[in-house]
């Protein structure tokens, strides 16, 4: 959360006690001078900055004002008055931003961004699903670009998949991109699923018995954990508790001892106390869950970083606030229809 100082010292002060032994000290005495201006130009301009649970620790524990998973930080968006509205988080989130605010200016801290989820559908994938599949109704992740939102019904994310499934109350349900979470919907709440794009391709759909209708996306982090590093992991930590992202493989979900939301994920560490923690997700967060709960042991397998939310550095935060970079922004014949399908995930809850 961000920093109240008056003064750069304060600033690096704080930084020190909360980062010290997870942000080098040298790295903390340039960062503190960038965070205190960024914070110093967010009151001046009347900005909010919304920063996602991945963001690099030196960032997520200085600048946003507010933190959290995807729902949480949809939901910010949608109440704030604040204006710009500065989105530390990747591509798809800075525009669900601004699909809810058409009139507030959201800025992007860098050119790309993207997500290998939200790459792998096109808005006409989803026609095409529609044409297959007549009057099912389909059901996005939230990461997905607004054209691909905007042909569908409703969004959910990985805090509130099963239950956006559950609220439509149809026999049949599309749920896209994600393969690996539409399976664990599918397990949580008791469907059987398809991928008609490799699954027995040679069968008529009629003969096939299913009640979800999943895509064939992945992240491209969580896609890499695999049950061998649940196993290892409990060898060599007795006690260890697992967290998944439900991003993970139904494999790995099984094998693991909680999975939600990067949030929730989050909660259920401060909430249980464990000899240790293995978080399976990006490896950031492990750090920023480290900074708050600096007694408790957390075991992470870092070679898997998400590029894209990687991209998100203070010097392109304060570059967004000073020059008023990237600027998001969605046409308006997609944007009112994307926004159907958000509105309807945030009046489920
Ligand atoms: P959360 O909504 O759980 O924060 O997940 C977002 C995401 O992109 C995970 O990879
Ligand atoms: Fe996309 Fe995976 Fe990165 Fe999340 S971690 S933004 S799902 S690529």
């Amino acid at each position: 959360m961000a920093i109240l100082a008056d003064t750069l010292q304060e600033t690096y002060e704080h930084m020190e006690r909360k980062l010290s032994g997870i942000v080098p000290e040298i790295e903390l005495l340039y960062k503190a001078e960038l965070v205190y201006e960024i914070n110093r130009l967010k009151l001046e301009r009347g900005a909010i900055i919304l920063g996602h649970n991945y963001m690099e620790p030196a960032l997520f524990h200085t600048v946003p004002d507010v933190v959290g998973d995807s729902l949480e930080l949809s939901r910010k968006a949608a109440e704030t008055d604040c204006d710009p509205i500065v989105f530390c988080g990747v591509r798809f989130m800075a525009e669900t931003a601004k699909i809810l605010n058409p009139d507030k200016t959201v800025l992007l801290p860098a050119r790309v961004a993207g997500c290998s989820l939200a790459a792998s559908i096109t808005a006409e994938d989803v026609r095409g699903l529609r044409r297959e599949y007549p009057g099912v109704p389909v059901v996005t992740y939230i990461n997905t670009y607004a054209d691909v939102k905007a042909e569908c019904d409703v969004c959910c994310t990985s805090s509130n998949a099963a239950s956006v499934v559950e609220w439509l109350g149809s026999d049949t349900v599309i749920f896209l991109p994600d393969e690996y979470l539409a399976a664990n919907v599918a397990q949580e709440t008791g469907k059987r699923i398809i991928f008609p794009t490799k699954e027995e391709p040679d069968l008529p759909r009629a003969e096939l018995d299913y009640e979800l209708i999943g895509w064939h996306g992945r992240c491209e982090v969580h896609e890499k954990f695999t049950v061998d590093d649940v196993v290892n992991v409990r060898e060599q930590f007795p006690g260890v508790l697992v967290l998944a992202h439900p991003e993970c493989s139904p494999e790995v979900v099984a094998a693991s001892d909680f999975s939600s939301s990067t949030s929730k994920m989050s909660a259920f560490v401060q909430e249980t106390d464990a000899s240790s923690y293995l978080l399976l997700t990006e490896c950031s967060m492990g750090d920023n869950i480290m900074a708050d709960n600096p007694d408790k042991e957390m075991v992470r397998l870092c070679s898997i970083r998400c590029p894209h939310m990687n991209e998100i550095t203070l010097e392109d935060t304060l570059n967004a606030l000073k020059n008023n970079e990237q600027v998001i922004e969605v046409p308006e014949d997609i944007r009112i229809r994307a926004r159907r399908a958000v509105d309807r995930m945030l009046e489920i809850g």
